[in-house]
This record gives structure tokens, sequence and C-alpha cells, in this order.
């Protein structure tokens, strides 16, 4: 186990394998804005990945999520998976996607080893879900991606709802209901401020205590202890069916005391944060021919030097009028 400089041990690994996406959310690459994607040379090989997470599992990692932008407009992604569920050692492989693609990906990705998804879900309405995703979507379609990952038994299958207000913060209980139903954990996530182009301010965001509320009108609910330590998610449970959903308040109840997350974006830079401004650079590192040692050298040193804190600090930061540029949601993977 490695701790970084708070004493946070090194966990969970979020993998971004591009920062392309086949949807423009407004609270993350909002369709009015131009984007440059990482030229294909410029992205981590999945043997280069593969190698990382083999060094990160020898320092303490044991979870791993591939996101993106879409990790499912990665060619052949289930290739990954199939390499990344050989290391002896890693106990839980999942990815998070937009769910677009789903249907038709989910069989060969738990054939080659994924053991879960989560599918961000923003409204149950055709043209919400549109306005939201920043392109013509049938909400049908993601509904079925959800269906096939049950099926095929990427268990638990988990639903994100990022709750923006005046976008879709009227649907928390038809949401919260539609998924009961379905078996199917909802989390709702605060709109954050992740990034520079998704015009977040303060008064979008939907308290994590508020939509809490929302739901406890409805139905008899009581909280549930955390699964495990650094989990973002608050969890709750509905009395009369024994089904939970979280909630995610990065913004009004942070929870960096217990983050124990390192992200890999898809051009080989760690972050230590989700709000980081810059990463640590271990593609030059590999490319140059570095054994597993100075790997896991740089790595080791990335993490005790780790001082990150942002979300307990934004307020003050706000407060100061303080501006600094982020990297981009699409290309840290949330
Ligand atoms: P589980 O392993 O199922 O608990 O997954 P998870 O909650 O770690 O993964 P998921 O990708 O579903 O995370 C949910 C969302 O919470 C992310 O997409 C982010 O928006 C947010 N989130 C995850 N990790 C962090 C974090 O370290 N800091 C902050 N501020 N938000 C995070
Ligand atoms: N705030 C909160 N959640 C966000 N997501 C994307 N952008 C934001 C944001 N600004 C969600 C996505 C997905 C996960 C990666 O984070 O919907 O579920
Ligand atoms: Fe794509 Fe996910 Fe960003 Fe939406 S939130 S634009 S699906 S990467
Ligand atoms: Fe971790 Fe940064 Fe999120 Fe805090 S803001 S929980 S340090 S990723």
């Amino acid at each position: 186990m490695i701790k970084d400089s708070y004493g946070r041990e090194l966990h969970d690994l979020r993998i971004s394998v591009t920062d392309r996406c086949n949807f423009r959310c407004q609270f993350c690459m909002p369709a009015e804005q131009e984007y440059e994607f990482y030229p294909r040379s410029e992205i981590l090989t999945f043997e280069e990945i593969k190698r990382i997470v083999e060094v990160s599992v020898r320092l303490g990692v044991s979870k791993v999520r591939i996101t993106g932008g879409e990790p499912l407009v990665r060619k052949h992604i289930e290739n990954l998976v199939k390499l990344l569920s050989e290391i002896k050692g890693l106990q839980d492989i999942s990815m998070t996607t937009n769910g677009f693609l789903l249907s038709e990906k989910a069989r060969s990705l738990k054939e080659a080893g994924l053991k879960r998804v989560t599918v961000s879900f923003h409204s149950l309405r055709d043209e919400v879900f549109s306005k939201v995703v920043g392109r013509s979507i049938k909400v049908s379609q993601i509904l079925s991606g959800i269906e096939t990952a049950l099926e095929v038994g990427l268990h638990p299958v988990k639903v994100n709802v990022c709750v923006v207000k005046g976008l879709n913060d009227g649907e928390i209980l038809d949401i919260a209901k539609f998924f009961k139903s379905m078996g199917v954990v909802v989390r709702f996530i605060e709109f954050m401020d992740v990034g520079n182009v998704n015009g977040w301010s303060l008064e979008k965001v939907v308290s994590a205590k508020e939509i809490v509320r929302v739901i406890s009108r409805e139905f008899e609910i009581e909280p549930v202890e955390k699964s495990y330590r650094g989990e973002v998610a608050d969890r709750y449970r509905y009395k009369d069916d024994g089904l939970e959903f979280g909630v995610i308040s990065s913004v009004t109840q942070p929870f960096c005391g217990d983050c124990n997350r390192l992200r890999l974006t898809a051009d080989g830079k760690l972050l230590t944060c989700l709000f980081a401004t810059d990463g640590y650079d271990i593609k030059t590192l590999i490319r140059g021919g570095a054994s597993d040692e100075d790997i896991e050298d740089f790595i080791r040193s990335v993490w005790h030097s780790r001082k990150d804190r942002y979300s307990e600090e934004r307020l003050e930061k706000l407060s100061k009028g303080e501006v600094i540029r982020k990297v981009e949601m699409f290309k840290v993977g949330g």
C-alpha cells in the first residue's frame, strides 16, 4: 500500500481510453463548441495500458474503471478488457458508458471479462434527453443497452444521473421510480464544475440533500453504510423492497478525505484529481524504454506527493474569484 501526503491509500485506477465521444452533453462538452482530440499516435495502446495497470496492482490498486470520452467508441475495446482480466490481483473491472452502443457490445464485453457497467442517463423523455446530450437520441436505445447489460450478467448495472437545475431536476422522482421497478441502482450526481466549458454555476446545482428529500416524500428510505472506504456515493435503501439509490455530493458535501483514485488519460498522463490542471507524463517514460521498476517508482512518487482536495477548497476558491484552467471532463472520464 502506498499513501499520499494526507495518508490516503491508492485503490482505484480510472482509465480513460479515448477523449472522443458520440454525445455532446451540456455538462461535459457542449455542442456549440469545437474540440480537438488526441491524434492516434498520442493514444496509449492496450499493451501500454496493461503494463501500467500491472504495475499499479503491485502498488495496491484493486479496482479499475474504463472511461472516456465514450469508451465504447474506442475500436476493439473488448481486447483491452481481455488483457486486463488476465492480471492477477485485480478484483474489479468496470466501465462507465453513455449506453448508446451498449446493446451491441454488452455480450462481448462480458465474455472478455468485464464485471459490471455504469450507464449515464439523463431523462425519460426523448426531447429532454436529446437536449442534454446534444444529439437526437431515443431513450429506448439507452434503455435497451441497460437491459442487454442485465441479461448478459454485467451486474450490478448502475445508472448515473447528473442533475442540473432547470434541465432534468423535475424528473428526479420519475427516474428513481423507473429504475426502482427495474431493479437498477441509480446514483444522482450533483452538477460539478469539471473543466472550463460547461457553464457551471452554483445556482445550477441541485444538492444531494434536496434530491434525497424529493425521493423521501414518496418513499420510506433509510441510509446505508458505505460498502468500502472511499466510496463516492452516499447510499439509501427503500424500505419497501430493499433496493438502493445513491447520491454523489461532490459540491455540497465533498469527500476528498477518503479519495483513493488515480486517473490515467488516453494520452498517457496520470491525474491525481478530477479537477487537476495538469498530469504526470507516464507515456514518455514507457516509450523511452523504462523498466517495470522505473514505472513503479514513477507512480509511487506521483502518489506520495499528492495533495489534492479540490472539492473541499472549491467554495473558498470561488469566493476569492480564483480562475484555474482545469482538464476537461471528457479527457478525464469522470
Ligand atoms: P462504484 O465503483 O460503482 O462505486 O463506482 P464509482 O461511483 O466510483 O464510479 P462512477 O464512474 O460511476 O462515479 C460516479 C461519478 O462520481 C463519476 O462519474 C464522477 O462524476 C463522480 N466521481 C467519481 N469519482 C470522483 C472523485 O474522486 N471526485 C469527485 N469529485 N467526483 C467523483
Ligand atoms: N457534473 C457531474 N457529473 C457529470 N458527468 C459528466 N459531466 C458532469 C458534470 N459536470 C457524469 C456523466 C457520467 C460521469 C462520467 O459523470 O454523466 O455519468
Ligand atoms: Fe460524452 Fe460522457 Fe461527456 Fe456525455 S458526459 S459528452 S457521454 S464523455
Ligand atoms: Fe478526489 Fe479531487 Fe474528487 Fe477530492 S475533488 S474527491 S481529491 S478527485
